[in-house]
């Protein structure tokens, strides 16, 4: 089976990171995240996938190439306007039509059994299916309906509260049969979530919905990317950190990871669970709580950092204070306490 991921949007929920980086390509643990997902099709025997980019289009090729480094075959589609997720996929149809194609959002991180899905779509002979995930606030989702025997019954993206019936979520991975292809219109913009499935829907077709057990999240907010480290770090997920992001001797009661050539001087305390990227300073004395540090970012003697992200190359002054929900843009300078 082949798949398409779909990576071509501007991650405007994820500013400032998403300004220098697509955000697929944000490193998770000094990984690319898109390497978790490809691991997950490797796992599955998936080998083969298109990668369906717009925004930043270039970069996505630089990092991963024809694939071969990570065991896959990798081509690319690009749509030099981004015509949203349907006009997408259309654009890739001349490389899926062989068989069900696995479609995915290139930003969520699940490791659902891939063969489970093909399994629950073919036996509800479905020309589509969704996997569905459970989440506490499905307005920032698409909302899915289904009956007792795992058809969609209805298909709302980002619904109001007060039409929100169910906490199945569309989990942003899909098994198109070929025939679906033909259903999406060529050339324009379209979307999956409110043209193809609604319309589907409409005209009778039958729509597989596969409740996927286990670990799901999207990234698509500095709060979810944030989180993402803590999942992994704390073992919330069945992903481990790579050799990228090696456990800091030291940190005694909290779970930090850091990427080679990062230096922590003495004294500097951490809580909770910290991910530091390569080349990271952390000054004397500074305190670090649930946090998210890229490459390169220095962190001054005496600090606090709390629930936050700090850009790639940023620098933090003495005793300055970073608090909850603060997204730092890559190359930022924060003064010394004394300053401010
Ligand atoms: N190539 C291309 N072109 N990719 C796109 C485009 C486009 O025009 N627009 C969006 N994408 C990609 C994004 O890069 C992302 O990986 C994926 O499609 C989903 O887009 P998001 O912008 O992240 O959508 P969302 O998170 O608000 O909602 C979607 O995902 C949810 C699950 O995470 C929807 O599919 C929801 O129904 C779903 O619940
Ligand atoms: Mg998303």
């Amino acid at each position: 089976m082949k798949a398409a991921i779909l990576i071509g949007g501007q991650g405007t929920r994820l500013r400032p990171f998403t300004l220098e980086s697509p955000k697929p390509l944000l490193p998770v643990l000094n990984r690319p995240f898109l390497e978790y997902q490809f691991q997950v099709l490797r796992t599955h025997g998936v080998r083969e996938a298109v990668l369906c980019v717009s925004y930043l289009a270039t970069a996505f090729r630089r990092a991963f190439g024809d694939g071969r480094r990570l065991g896959l075959r990798l081509r690319y589609v690009s749509e030099p306007m981004p015509l949203g997720t349907g006009g997408a996929v259309k654009n890739a149809e001349p490389l899926l039509r062989d068989g069900p194609a696995l479609i995915l959002n290139g930003d969520v991180l699940n490791a659902f059994d891939l063969r489970e899905f093909l399994r629950f779509h073919r036996a509800r002979r479905a020309e589509l299916s969704i996997a569905l995930s459970r989440v506490k606030d499905p307005t920032q989702y698409g909302l899915v309906l289904t009956d007792e025997k795992g058809y969609v019954k209805r298909f709302l993206e980002k619904p109001s509260w007060d039409e929100v019936e169910s906490n199945t979520i569309n989990a942003g991975a899909y098994l198109f049969e070929p025939p679906v292809f033909g259903h999406i219109p060529a050339g324009k913009t379209y979307s999956l979530e409110r043209g193809l499935f609604p319309e589907r829907l409409a005209a009778g077709a039958k729509l597989g919905g596969w409740v996927a057990p286990g670990y799901w999240i999207d990234i698509g907010t500095v709060e979810k990317y944030l989180q993402v480290h803590l999942d992994v770090l704390e073992g919330r997920t069945p992903f481990k950190p790579g050799d990228g992001a090696r456990p800091l001797k030291g940190a005694v009661g909290a779970r930090v990871a850091a990427g080679p050539g990062t230096k922590v001087a003495p004294f500097a305390r951490f809580s909770g669970a910290v991910s530091l990227g390569r080349g990271v300073r952390v000054g004397r004395g500074a305190q670090l709580s649930d946090c998210v540090v890229l490459d390169g970012a220095a962190i001054g003697d005496g600090a606090r950092l709390e629930r936050c992200v700090v850009g790639a190359r940023a620098k933090i002054g003495t005793h300055a204070v970073l608090g909850p929900g603060t997204a730092l843009a890559g190359g930022s300078r924060v003064g010394d306490y004394s300053q401010l």
